[in-house]
């Protein structure tokens, strides 16, 4: 049985001081709870110190969504995994759509990316999807299937702990269009066997795979109850409170 997750990217969204407020508003109302999944949220860099603060004695965990390719030196900008590390990030999210398209990141730093954040003794939420023109020339499969492959094999030391995915259809991010529980189950089913291929089934039958685009509370338990779909990364929902716990009573009424 995997654990489930439930994941806050809030992007470029949440300073400080409202990043502090939101985070203490959700642990506000997970207080007293015995979650039985995985809970965190990824503010930006600079809010990370204050939402740990507030995270501190509560169930959240804590992640970025970014890190650089490199350990450190002059790389003007960026943010190493052993700084994340220092400040209680544990798990941290790679190759995100936005990312891929306005940064034009490739799987190379991808590769770069994951290995030193498991070299840290840190995770990965490794993101992959099509956008809608794939999906429309009925391409989404093999467009997922090159995503995977040009990454997951290079992999050291990557396993079903350290390591999770996250199935971003480009084309339901921020748009309020979702993936139906269908769609994403076919996806997330043959990325299961694409990992299975890749990694071996063992790993295959224990790797969290997320499903990502306009999840929120009235969807996610339908989402999130699928065979193959192990929690959600989520973006505009994440931003408040209720409906960013609302997403986790869903993934926690999957197991009721
Ligand atoms: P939305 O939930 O806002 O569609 O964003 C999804 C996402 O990109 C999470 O990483």
């Amino acid at each position: 049985m995997r654990r489930y997750m439930v994941a806050g990217n809030w992007k470029m969204n949440m300073g400080p001081a409202a990043g502090r407020e939101l985070a203490a508003g959700v642990a506000g109302m997970l207080k007293g709870r015995t979650l039985r999944g995985d809970v965190l949220v990824c503010p930006p860099y600079v809010s990370i110190p204050a939402v740990g603060e507030v995270a501190d004695g509560n169930p959240v965990l804590l992640g970025a969504q970014n890190c650089a390719d490199q350990t450190g030196g002059a790389y003007t900008g960026e943010v190493s995994v052993g700084m994340l590390k220092e400040v209680g990030v544990q798990y941290v999210i790679i190759a995100h759509s936005e990312r891929r398209e306005y940064q034009r990141e490739t799987d190379s730093q991808f590769v770069s990316k994951i290995n030193l954040i498991l070299e840290a003794g840190m995770k990965a939420i490794f993101c992959f999807g099509e956008v809608l023109e794939d999906r429309k020339a009925g391409r989404a499969e093999e467009v997922v299937r090159k995503q995977l492959e040009g990454v997951l094999p290079r992999l050291e030391n990557a396993n079903a702990y350290n390591l999770v995915l996250a199935y971003e259809p480009v084309w339901a991010i921020g748009t309020g269009e979702t993936a139906t529980p269908e769609m994403a189950q076919e996806i997330h089913a043959a990325s299961r066997a694409i990992v299975a291929e890749l990694m071996g089934a063992e790993v295959a039958e224990y790797l969290r795979i997320l499903y990502g685009g306009s999840c929120k509370p009235g969807n996610a338990r339908e989402l999130i109850g699928q065979p193959d779909v192990d929690g959600g990364l989520i973006g505009g929902a994440a931003l408040k409170p209720a409906d960013f716990v609302g997403i986790i009573d869903g993934a926690e009424a999957t197991l009721d």
